[in-house]
C-alpha cells in the first residue's frame, strides 16, 4: 500500500547538490567545501563594502547582506554559501544592548547576572527579525542551486557573552553561575533555546538548505558538565530544527572530549577543529557525517604544503559516513584569498574514485 512508502525524495540540483548530499550520508561527485568566516575581512570587496557602517547595521541590512554573503560564492565558487549575521544578532534584535567592537568581539552594556535579568529579555518571534527573512529569500533566488546555510549560537556559547559582558578565556561567570545558580542559568538556557530555535526557523522558512548550530565554546566544559548542564538544551535546538528537515550542523572549538556528545545532540554532521584528527573524531560521531578541518594558519604555507594537508584530510574523511571539507575555525582576516581559491580548487578536483 503507497502508505508503507516513504515520501519520494525531492530530485532538484540543489537537492542534490554536494554539500547536502555529503551532510545527509550520500555518494558526492566530489568533496564539496566551504569555509567557516568565508565572508569578511579577508576579501578586499568586503572591506569596501563595510566601510564606515558597523558590523550590527550591515548585519540589519538585507541588500548588504545578500552581496557579503555572495562575494566568497563568486570569487571561489564553494559548496555553500554562510548566511551573513553574528551569533548576537538575534540578541540585538530582540532589544539587548550589544554591540559588536572592532578587534573585541561582542560587548553587551548589561550583562545578565539574575532571574530578573533572563526575564527582561523578550522571547523571538518573526517579526523581531523581518530583514533576516528578506536577506535569506533574496539570497535563495540570487544562489539558485548553491545552498544556503542558516545559523544560530547555541545556548552555551551565546550565555557566555551575555553574562561576561564581552569575550572572555575562561568563561568563569559563565561556569560560577552553572554551578551555584541553577535556577538562573536554567532559566537563561531555556531563553537563548526559545531564541536560537525561533532565528533558525525564520532562517529555514524563508529558504536555508541546512543550519549550523555554533557552540563555540563549548570546548571549556567537562564532558560531565557539558552532558548536565548544556545538552539537552542544545537538543532541544537541533530537535526544532531536525522537524524543518533540513541537515544539521553542530560545531565546537576544542571538543576533541565532546564530539561524542555533540553527536548525540542531534546532528547530521559534526564539526571538527583542527586539532582533533578526523581518523579519531570519525569514530566518535558515529552516524553523522563531519566538517573539517584544515588548521586556518595553513593558508600561510606554500601551496603544496597546505594542498597536502588538505588531501590527508579527505583521505581520512573518506571512513566518515559523509565529509564537508572547511577549516577547522574561521578564516584568519590576513588570509590570502588566492590561497582559499588554490584550496577550493583542489578539493573539489580531488578525484574520489578508485581506492
Ligand atoms: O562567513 C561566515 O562565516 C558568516 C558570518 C559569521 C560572522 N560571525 C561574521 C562576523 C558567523 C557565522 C559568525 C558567528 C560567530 N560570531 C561566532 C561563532 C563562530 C566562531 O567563530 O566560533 C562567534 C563566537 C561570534 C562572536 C564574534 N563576532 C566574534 C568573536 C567576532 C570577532 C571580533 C573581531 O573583530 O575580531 C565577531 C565579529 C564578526 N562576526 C566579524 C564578522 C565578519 C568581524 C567584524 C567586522 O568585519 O567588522
Amino acid at each position: 500500500v503507497a502508505d508503507e512508502h516513504p515520501a519520494p525524495v525531492q530530485h532538484s540540483p540543489l537537492e542534490d547538490s554536494a554539500f547536502l548530499k555529503a551532510a545527509r550520508g550520500e555518494e558526492v561527485p566530489h568533496t564539496p567545501v566551504w569555509f567557516q568566516r568565508q565572508a569578511g575581512r579577508s576579501l578586499p570587496e568586503y572591506l569596501r563594502v563595510r566601510e564606515g557602517v558597523a558590523m550590527l547595521d550591515a548585519c540589519m541590512d538585507p541588500e548588504l547582506v545578500v552581496e557579503i554573503t555572495l562575494q566568497p560564492v563568486r570569487r571561489y565558487g564553494v559548496d555553500a554559501a554562510i548566511f551573513f549575521s553574528d551569533i548576537v544578532l538575534p540578541l540585538k534584535a530582540v532589544g539587548v544592548d550589544l554591540d559588536i567592537v572592532p578587534g573585541v568581539g561582542p560587548v553587551v552594556a548589561e550583562p545578565v547576572r539574575t532571574l530578573e535579568d533572563v526575564a527582561r529579555i523578550p522571547d523571538l518571534t518573526p517579526e523581531h527579525v523581518t530583514f533576516i527573512t528578506e536577506a535569506v529569500r533574496g539570497l535563495v533566488g540570487e544562489l539558485g542551486a548553491t545552498p544556503l546555510i542558516g545559523f544560530a549560537g547555541a545556548p552555551f556559547t551565546v550565555a557566555s557573552y551575555l553574562v561576561e559582558g564581552g569575550p572572555s578565556k575562561d568563561h568563569a561567570r559563565t561556569k560560577a553561575m552553572m554551578f551555584s545558580a541553577p535556577d538562573v542559568w536554567d532559566a537563561l538556557m531555556r531563553k537563548i533555546t526559545q531564541i536560537a530555535s525561533a532565528y533558525l526557523e525564520v532562517q529555514v522558512a524563508a529558504g536555508a538548505s541546512a543550519v549550523q548550530l555554533f557552540d563555540s565554546w563549548a570546548g571549556a566544559l567537562t564532558p560531565g558538565d557539558y552532558t548536565e548542564h548544556v545538552l539537552p538544551h542544545s537538543t532541544r535546538v537541533l530537535e526544532r530544527a531536525g522537524a524543518l528537515g533540513v541537515p544539521r550542523i553542530h560545531f565546537g572549538v576544542g571538543t576533541s572530549n565532546l564530539l561524542d556528545l555533540m553527536a548525540e545532540a542531534g546532528a547530521d554532521v559534526v564539526g571538527v577543529d583542527w586539532r582533533t584528527p578526523l581518523e579519531r573524531a570519525i569514530p566518535m560521531v558515529g552516524e553523522c557525517s563531519v566538517q573539517g578541518n584544515l588548521d586556518p594558519t595553513l593558508v600561510f604555507a606554500p601551496t603544496d604544503v597546505m594542498t597536502a594537508r588538505a588531501g590527508a584530510i579527505i583521505e581520512a574523511g573518506r571512513a566518515a559516513r559523509g565529509h564537508v571539507f572547511n577549516l577547522g575555525h574561521g578564516v584568519i582576516p590576513s588570509t590570502d584569498p588566492d590561497q582559499l581559491a588554490r584550496l577550493t580548487e583542489f578539493v573539489q578536483s580531488y578525484p574520489l574514485d578508485a581506492g
